[in-house]
């Protein structure tokens, strides 16, 4: 019944024991956030990819064979406060090379984490130091971004909470991470990574859903308590559109950054994968009830988990305290004087291309499947980026899905307002990273271009970014 709670807190639990005795008494929250020593403070973690065992599905099931950071699925949790630095070590002992990504994070471009774009790949048996300022609070997450495909796949990815100086007042702060793997009937991951059938279609949808790494049952909630779910969609293809039954989740931040709070619309909460999406739920349900979590992504409708009331109340009527988090110091784009331009996403089953069926030809010959205004990456990240700009210059992207199929697109260390889809201003205008396309949609996006480098744009469904579908944005 408590596995899913327990997850998290042994999680950080035991990443704050580690991180203290690598940096001492600095490593503790206890200065707030504005005083000079605060600023001063690093934060040390060692991240160790390596192959390892967990047990996703349970017994009687036997365990999986994974890779995982530290051991563990989801890699341990990393927690600092907004200003903090953070001195990450990563040591990897993989068989292959890889590199880690701070999805979301605003950080110098050669702390990206893109191998051959931004670093080589760490090689086995090497290491890699990342180091950089926290300066959004909000969820993030870190994964490879080598191979990301297969390496995500097998398990490689992890949580990255920045706290706000002044939390918002909850019971429990949870993070929930989203996971879909494509099993056999002994639990082993199915090595059929990247294959031109997923690649040209959805990307790779699995038959095992879990949460915090574990086919989840219940999470067990007290009536009248009030939860933050940090939600992370970390799956390499899945959608994921849940619904709370008889509950009225509110959300307060979109891929980290602080949005007006509002309900979601229809009651859906749609998540694509790289997306996050911090809830705040209260638990209104009596004593003893039972509600479920269902996935109506237009498919097979299924249950993630369940909420259990215990029988004792925390409270008898919601918490009255605010929902609204500060913002981040994200700079505002200048939308009058920006750079304008078109981002066109085409290719893929049922799609086609612009240069007609000759220039689809040529790409399915290549192994790919994808473009991004005509051309289509290979992974070696050689191609001339779509769009040169200066650092501070505001920056107006129409994107463009000219495809039938569904994709995240991320943009790389830069959080962008949404404007307008289809012609229709944004509900919030939220900021994000990640966002979701549905097919045949456009989308207007602004930000501030800001650090010198090449950084990435691409479709967060891994075997579509592996099939062409990604681009560079060089900020000089
Ligand atoms: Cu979550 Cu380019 O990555
Ligand atoms: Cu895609």
């Amino acid at each position: 019944m408590t596995r899913i709670v327990s997850s998290p807190a042994l999680t950080r639990r035991s990443f704050l024991t580690r991180s203290a005795a690598f940096a001492g008494a600095l490593a503790l929250p206890t200065i707030p956030a504005t005083s000079p020593a605060r600023a001063a403070a690093t934060r040390d973690v060692t991240l160790t990819p390596a192959p390892a065992k967990a047990a996703l599905v349970g017994a009687p099931h036997p365990e999986t064979a994974v890779w995982a950071y530290d051991g563990r699925i989801p890699g341990p949790e990393i927690r600092a406060s907004r200003g903090e630095r953070l001195r990450i070590t990563v040591e990897n002992r993989l068989p292959d090379p890889t590199t880690v990504h701070w999805h979301g994070l605003r950080l110098p471009n050669a702390m990206d984490g893109v191998a051959n774009v931004t670093q080589p790949p760490i090689a086995p048996g090497e290491r890699f130091v990342y180091e950089f300022d926290a300066l959004d609070a909000g969820t993030f997450w870190y994964h490879p971004h080598h191979a990301s495909a297969e390496q995500l796949e097998r398990g490689l990815s992890g949580v990255l909470v920045v706290e706000e100086p002044e939390p918002l007042r909850v019971d429990r702060d949870l993070v929930w991470a989203l996971d879909d793997w494509r099993l056999d009937p002994e639990a082993a991951i199915v090595e059929d990574f990247g294959n031109g059938m997923d690649m040209s279609h959805a990307g790779r949808l699995g038959n095992t859903v879990t949460l915090n790494g574990r086919v989840p049952d219940a999470l067990a909630v007290a009536p009248g308590e009030r939860l933050r779910l940090r939600l992370v969609n970390v799956a390499n293809a899945r959608i994921f559109a849940l619904r709370f039954e008889d509950h009225a989740p509110m959300v307060v931040a979109r891929d980290g950054h602080p949005v007006t709070p509002h309900e979601p619309p229809d009651g859906i909460v749609l998540l694509g994968p790289g997306m996050r999406v911090d809830l705040v739920l209260d638990c209104g349900g009596d004593p003893g009830a039972r509600a479920s979590v269902v996935d109506v992504f237009p498919r097979e409708p299924y249950r993630v988990v369940d909420l259990a009331y215990g029988e004792t109340p925390l409270r008898d009527s919601p918490l009255d305290a605010s929902l609204v988090l500060p913002p981040n110091p994200v700079p505002e784009p200048d939308v009058a004087s920006a750079e304008r331009l078109d981002v066109v996403f085409e290719g893929g089953m049922m799609g086609g291309m612009r240069g007609g069926p000759g220039a689809m030809r040529t790409m399915m010959m290549r192994g790919l499947a994808w473009a991004v205004n005509g051309a289509a990456d290979d992974g070696g990240h050689g191609l001339p980026p779509f769009l040169t700009v200066a650092s501070g210059r505001s920056v107006v992207l129409d994107l463009v899905n000219d495809t039938a199929w569904w994709h995240p697109i991320h943009l790389h260390g830069h959080a962008f307002r949404i404007l307008e889809r289809d012609g229709a201003p944004e509900p919030h205008a939220p900021l994000a990273d990640t966002a979701l396309m549905a097919p045949r949609e456009r989308m207007r996006i602004a930000f501030v271009a800001e650090g010198a480098g090449d950084w990435l744009l691409h479709c967060h469904v891994l075997e579509h970014q592996a099939g062409g579908m990604s681009a560079l944005l060089r900020v000089t």
